[in-house]
C-alpha cells in the first residue's frame, strides 16, 4: 500500500483504538470473527467506527464521493421522481435512510419547494451521531423552512410515503466466502502477530461453516441458496473464488416492509444482478476500501479510517423484498434512471439560472456541471455500476425514470 498517503498521528492513534476494540472482541470470540462482525465494528462501533466517529469521510477532504456530492443534478432528478411518487401514493411523507452530509436532502428540499410537492415531513434515519450533526448544520443553511425536518432512531410505524436511500445497502456489513472443493468456506478475521509497536494486526482466516461459530447456520443457508441458484443459471464457481453478500437482508427488508404500509422504497447502490455479480470472471469479489480517494482491497489497513463496501446482489435484494411482501416496481442503471428522469432538462434549467448573469459565470458553471454529469452517467464511472431499484406495495407506480430501460428481467 505504498501509494497511499500516511494518516496524521492523531488519526493513527484513533485507528489503534479501533484495532484494540476489535482485538478485544476477537479474544472473546476465541480468535475468529466473521468479516461482517469485523466490518460492523470498523464502520459502526459507537464513537470509534468509520461512520460513527468524526473523520471527514465524504467529499474532497474525505475518502470518497457519492452521487449527491458529485453533482446537484443528481438530487434535482431524483427529487422530481420522488415528487411524482408522493403524488401517486397521495402522501406527504419522505424518509431518507443514511443521508450522509445532507447534500441530497438540501438539493431535494429546493426541488420540492419549486415543484410545490405535497410534502409535509422530511424524515432522516441516521445511525451515526456525528453525521446527524453534520446533516443538521447543512440543512440549517437551506433557505426553505418547508417541509419540516425530523431525525429518527428507528423506522417509523405505519409509514405511508416514499423511503429513499443512496448507497445504503453497499455499506451494510457483508459476509465473505471462498470456494474450496465445491464448498463455500467462511473467510473471516483472526489476529496476526503484533506489530513492533505492539498494536493489534489482523489477517484473513478461512474455516468451514461447521456449526462451531456464531452465524455458521445462516452462512450455510445463504451459501446453499446461492450455489443452487447459480447452478440453475448454469454458473459453477471455480475453486478459490472469493465473493461477498450483505448479511441480514431478509430481516432488513422485513423491517422496512413492516414499516411501509403504503408507498415505495427507492434505493440506489453499486451492484449487479446475481448472474453478473457472481461471475467466474470476478473471482476476487467486489470488496473495496476507500482512503482519501484511493481505492484498495485491504480492510485491515488502518481500521476506522477507511470506508469498506461490497457490491449488492440485486437478485438477493428482490428475493428479500418479495419475501417481505414488496414487489419490484422498477430496476435500471443510474444512467438510464437519470436520463429517463430528465437530467438534460435539469442541466438546461441550472444554466438558465438568473444568478449566472455573466457569460463567464455561465461557461464556468457549464464545465462544472458537465464534469459531474460525466461521472454520474459514464458506463466506466457510476452510470452502469450503480443501479436504482424501486420496491413497493399495492398498485404499481410508473416513474418515467424507469421507463427508458427496464432491467427487471435480469434479476
Ligand atoms: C456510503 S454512505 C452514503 C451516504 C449518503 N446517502 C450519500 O449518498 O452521500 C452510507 C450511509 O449509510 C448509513 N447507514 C449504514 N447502515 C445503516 C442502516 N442500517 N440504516 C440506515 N442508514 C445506515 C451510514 O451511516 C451512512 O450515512
Amino acid at each position: 500500500m505504498t501509494h497511499l498517503p500516511k494518516p496524521q498521528p492523531e488519526a493513527l492513534a484513533h485507528s489503534i483504538r479501533v484495532s484494540e476494540r476489535i482485538a478485544e472482541r476477537l479474544v472473546l470470540a476465541r480468535g475468529w470473527l466473521s468479516f461482517a462482525e469485523f466490518m460492523q465494528l470498523a464502520l459502526y462501533e459507537p464513537g470509534l467506527g468509520y461512520y460513527s466517529a468524526g473523520a471527514s469521510k465524504f467529499g474532497g477532504a474525505g475518502d470518497f464521493v457519492t452521487a449527491p456530492e458529485i453533482s446537484p443534478l443528481f438530487a434535482e432528478v431524483v427529487a422530481e421522481q420522488i415528487d411524482l411518487a408522493l403524488r401517486a401514493v397521495d402522501s406527504g411523507d419522505l424518509l431518507e435512510l443514511g443521508p450522509g452530509t445532507g447534500a441530497f436532502a438540501a438539493g431535494a428540499i429546493d426541488v420540492f419547494n419549486r415543484c410545490g410537492t405535497p410534502i409535509e415531513r422530511y424524515r432522516m434515519l441516521e445511525v451515526s451521531a456525528d453525521l446527524r450533526e453534520r446533516q443538521a448544520e447543512r440543512l440549517a443553511r437551506v433557505n426553505h423552512a418547508h417541509p419540516s425536518r425530523e431525525w429518527c432512531d428507528r423506522l417509523p410505524e405505519a409509514f405511508s410515503g416514499v423511503i429513499f436511500g443512496n448507497e445504503i445497502l453497499d455499506a451494510l456489513p457483508c459476509e465473505r466466502f471462498v470456494t474450496h472443493d465445491d464448498q463455500y468456506w467462511r473467510l473471516g478475521v483472526g489476529l496476526a502477530s503484533e506489530s513492533s509497536s505492539g498494536e493489534p494486526r489482523f489477517e484473513w482466516r478461512v474455516r468451514p461453516a461447521d456449526g462451531s461459530a456464531p452465524g455458521d447456520d445462516e452462512f450455510r443457508r445463504e451459501a446453499a441458496h446461492l450455489q443452487q441458484s447459480l447452478r440453475a443459471l448454469g454458473i459453477e464457481l471455480p475453486n478459490d473464488y472469493c465473493g461477498e453478500w450483505q448479511v441480514g437482508l431478509d430481516g432488513w427488508f422485513e423491517s422496512m416492509a413492516t414499516s411501509l404500509t403504503s408507498g415505495v422504497m427507492l434505493l440506489a447502490d453499486y451492484g449487479l444482478p446475481r448472474s453478473q455479480l457472481y461471475h467466474p470472471d470476478r473471482a476476487r469479489g467486489s470488496l473495496r476500501c476507500y482512503y482519501r480517494h484511493h481505492a484498495h482491497d485491504d480492510p485491515f489497513l488502518w481500521p476506522g479510517l477507511n470506508d469498506i463496501t461490497a457490491w449488492v446482489d440485486f437478485t438477493r435484494v428482490a428475493e428479500a423484498a418479495e419475501r417481505a411482501g414488496l414487489q419490484v416496481q422498477g430496476f435500471t442503471t443510474q444512467m438510464a434512471f437519470l436520463a429517463g428522469g430528465g437530467i438534460e432538462q435539469a442541466m438546461a434549467r441550472a444554466l438558465d439560472a438568473e444568478s449566472l448573469a455573466s457569460s463567464g459565470a455561465r461557461v464556468a458553471e457549464q464545465s462544472k456541471l458537465a464534469g459531474g454529469l460525466r461521472r454520474l452517467l459514464m458506463p466506466g464511472e457510476m452510470g452502469e455500476s450503480v443501479k436504482f431499484v424501486m420496491l413497493g406495495r399495492g398498485d404499481e407506480i410508473d416513474l418515467p425514470a424507469f421507463a427508458l430501460r427496464d432491467l427487471r428481467h435480469t434479476l
